[in-house]
């Protein structure tokens, strides 16, 4: 597949070519610079440990891989994956400082098995875009490459009612998912239940953006 030719059209977490490029200036831009905090405050709520093993997936242009590696030693490393060739490139080279932090292209959607576990699994808004049956799939890849007592760590939207959340809120969320039927069912599901379901337990959530983002922690248990 091409950096255009989306997999799930109404998704928006399969970029256009222009923000593939731009990725990291748009949401600076788009922002006001808020991004870039934000991710350090969610990164930081993760725990990150010196030796952790890292599998970012959907990782995009690494910006959030070297803040993660800014946390680990050299026996810790951090795999990101991610489907586009742009992101691989932003990637390889954000990260080149970095010989713990690796690229992967890889589908996350289908199921693939790395031969190896990481002691946790971090999604950055990419897991939103997905129909539900396919996000079973990341699940499974997910809990299949954690270690016993690792965390699973989506950051993404938190669970609201978009008729309720104010002006400020709801128009960027309209303007960015207002044709994306993944998004809007994403906030609609108990995402804790259905975690728990899989068997993973010990939740810990990092809310930011009053409430309407959220980092969830989910331990695999021994
Ligand atoms: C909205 S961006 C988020 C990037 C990064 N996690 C962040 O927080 O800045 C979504 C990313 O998911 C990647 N992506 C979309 N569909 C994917 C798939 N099926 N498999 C792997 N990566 C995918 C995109 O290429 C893009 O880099």
């Amino acid at each position: 597949m091409t950096d255009f030719n989306r997999l799930y059209p109404e998704s928006k977490v399969e970029l256009t070519p222009f923000t593939l490029k731009h990725y990291d200036t748009l949401l600076n831009v788009g922002t006001f610079g808020f991004y870039k905090s934000l991710i350090r405050r969610a990164i930081h709520a993760m725990n990150i440990r010196p030796d952790d093993d890292i599998l970012d997936m959907g990782c995009g242009t690494g910006r959030n891989a070297c803040l993660m590696a800014k946390y680990l030693s050299l026996n810790g490393s951090i795999l990101g994956m991610d489907i586009s060739e742009i992101m691989q490139e932003h990637f390889e080279d954000n990260c080149k400082d970095y010989p713990h932090v690796q690229f992967r292209k890889q589908r996350i959607d289908q199921p693939f098995d790395l031969n190896e576990q990481f002691d946790k699994v971090f999604m950055s808004f990419v897991f939103h875009g997905f129909p539900q049956e396919v996000r079973h799939i990341i699940l499974h890849n997910a809990l299949r490459h954690l270690r016993q007592g690792g965390t699973l760590n989506i950051l993404d939207y938190a669970e609201f009612d978009v008729r309720s959340t104010p002006l400020w809120f709801r128009i960027p969320f309209k303007v960015l998912e207002g044709k994306c039927k993944y998004a809007w069912d994403y906030l609609e599901k108990d995402w804790k239940e259905i975690l728990f379901s899989y068997g993973f337990n010990n939740f810990e959530e990092s809310f930011f953006i009053r409430n309407h983002l959220r980092l969830l922690k989910a331990e695999k248990p021994d």
